[in-house]
């Protein structure tokens, strides 16, 4: 009551259609960081085209993403004061029809009281039947320690739910005994239980182990903790973003995240060590457990949904398409000095639709069906054979702004050398050799982001062995000669793939906008994402080819190609409602 009394000087408090009592403040804190309607300069190299970017400024974390009554929200950890992290961090907002054309609106929640004063930190958007969708957020209160809060829109009739209010008893989680202040957040979408009880669960740090914090609550604003975590583990850092959901068992379908039965397993994700790592698992609700068919290990044999740079992801099920949609931030891997030049850092990696794969060992990612609007010119051909230490070009499409699929066939696969496969780490295996390094069946693959000289190019690249129980398919990505530029990140990334390639083709699809390339590996079960920043491979200047330098020929079964073309992102001033959508 005391906290109440406080806050209300210069709020008032509604009364919801829900029946929710909230504070509404005359000022949510925002108006003086509205979004920039001003882009910045079109013609920069390194600004994308068909991925998510505010106008300008530095971006982090996919929050609250939703779908609701016809309109999809994203969320996104934001400064408002520049293209560098900072520590006003809020929540910008965007909508969509389409997951792929963007409409900016006025910031959703930016710090304004002791519980957030010192930043909104990242959160998840809960649909409750009914009622409408409620926000669980980070803050940062005013001892710098991190809290959980609640708020909700103020007018649920506004179809783009611009206006976010904050619930006046927050915060409604404090950090318990034995955690930190600065090791307690990110609570994930909530699920309900049979027993009507609501749970949720917040990422941590406590005795040693990194964890998933269990909160219940019967009525969605009392919240009480669970006595133990509902998975903990020595084998990682500070839970980051944690996400839980169910994925249906031998169908590409998505379930809402609060299902529970035979028909699912349970995907438990967490965000550290800058990668994104998940587990397969069963959850038991009467036990409160989530038993994972494998624990974290600590090792390069952990599942993660991407090799390369993606963090923080999160997971929501889009009911109207009855999908689950994984978005993801990538960030930027050139020098802060270049970060400020630009004026902006961070992008939201397209939307992926996320599934158990047949196997049932591991999750498949594709982009969502939306991207192919985007599709222009077309460049096609079958039945390709290419020889060793062969390379050709694809033409016909704008190579820094395309979307290319290739599908492999290998006919002799049965010379393929031998790969002992104990304790070997795949990233390594591609750094150790990367796309000059002769083999037998591989290096072979593309060039993307090319000179037509090749002195600029990142491959992303197959390898195939021989191992004990059979073949071993290695894909790598190799940013050595991705710049000419030395201040620019070019770590190599690779991981195995689990195929058999005497049953199947192996098939690679790049998603190539200006300085960044999205590459998934076997229809979806391996994903590598880069950063690029060529220096002459820009623009009309790019090019994309096709090589082979392994000593082995493989055959291209299919190639499609398409140039790209550019997604709508405005401010809600400048959006003209099409009838189309
Ligand atoms: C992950 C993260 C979150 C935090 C947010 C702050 O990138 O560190 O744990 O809530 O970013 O922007």
């Amino acid at each position: 009551m005391a906290i109440r009394a406080v806050f209300l000087v210069g709020l008032c408090c509604v009364l919801q259609s829900n029946g929710i009592e909230v504070e509404a403040s005359e000022n949510n804190g925002c108006q003086n960081f509205q979004p920039h309607t001003v882009m910045l300069q079109e013609k920069q190299a390194y600004r994308t085209s068909f991925h998510f970017q505010p106008p300008r400024n530095w971006l982090n974390d996919p929050n609250g993403p939703m779908w609701y009554r016809g309109v999809y929200h994203l969320f996104y950890q934001y400064n408002p004061y520049g293209a560098l992290f900072g520590d006003f961090m809020i929540w910008a907002h965007s909508v969509s029809y389409d997951l792929i054309n963007w409409i900016h609106l006025n910031h959703a929640l930016c710090p304004t009281e002791p519980y957030d004063i010192n930043s909104c930190w990242s959160g998840s958007a809960t649909i409750l039947h009914g009622k409408g969708p409620i926000i669980l957020y980070t803050g940062i209160d005013a001892n710098h320690c991190q809290v959980q809060n609640m708020a909700m829109p103020k007018n649920l009739s506004d179809p783009f739910l611009e206006e976010w209010i904050k619930f006046a008893q927050n915060p409604i989680m404090t950090p318990p005994d034995g955690v930190e202040g600065n090791n307690f957040r990110d609570p994930t979408t909530a699920w309900l239980s049979h027993d009507g009880k609501w749970s949720v669960i917040i990422g941590s740090w406590s005795n040693n182990q990194g964890m998933a914090i269990l909160y219940q609550s019967e009525d969605f604003f009392n919240w009480t903790k669970y006595q133990d975590p509902l998975y903990s583990t020595e084998r990682t850092g500070m839970w980051e973003c944690p996400d839980f959901y169910p994925v249906a068992v031998n169908s590409t379908y998505g379930v809402d995240t609060s299902v529970l039965n035979a028909g699912v397993k349970h995907v438990m994700k967490a965000s550290f060590n800058s990668h994104d790592y998940y587990m397969i698992g069963t959850y038991v609700p009467e036990m409160q457990k989530y038993i994972p068919d494998n624990d974290f290990t600590g090792t390069s044999m952990d599942l993660r949904y991407d090799h390369g740079k993606f963090y923080a992801s999160k997971t929501f099920f889009d009911s109207v398409k009855n999908r689950r949609i994984l978005w993801g931030w990538v960030n930027e891997s050139d020098s802060i000095e270049d970060d400020m030049d630009k004026g902006w850092s961070g992008l939201q990696s397209i939307p992926r639709h996320i599934w158990l794969d047949r196997s049932g060992k591991q999750l498949v990612q594709w982009p969502i069906e939306e991207i192919n609007k985007l599709h222009g010119e077309k460049v096609s051909f079958l039945h390709k054979k290419i020889d060793s230490e062969a390379i050709f070009e694809v033409q016909g499409i704008t190579a820094a702004q395309a979307d290319v699929e290739v599908v492999f066939e290998l006919p002799e696969l049965q010379e393929a050398e031998f790969l002992n496969l104990t304790a070997v780490d795949p990233q390594l295996l591609c750094s150790d050799a990367n796309a000059s390094i002769k083999g037998k069946l591989g290096p072979f693959g593309l060039l993307t982001l090319a000179t037509k000289d090749l002195t600029e190019q990142t491959a992303i690249f197959f390898r195939i062995f021989k191992g004990l129980k059979g073949h071993v398919v290695l894909m790598c990505s190799d940013q050595s000669r991705s710049a000419l530029r030395d201040e620019v990140d070019k770590t190599t990334y690779g991981t195995f793939i689990d195929i058999d390639p005497q049953r199947e083709n192996i098939s690679l699809r790049c998603l190539i906008d200006h300085s960044i390339i999205e590459s998934f590996g076997g229809e979806g079960r391996a994903c590598i994402t880069n950063r690029i920043y060529p220096k002459l491979a820009i623009h009309e200047e790019a090019h994309l080819f096709i090589f082979n330098n392994g000593t082995l020929s493989v055959t291209i079964s299919s190639l499609n190609a398409w140039s790209m073309n550019k997604a709508q992102m405005n401010h809600k001033e400048n959006f003209i409602y099409k009838a189309s959508h």
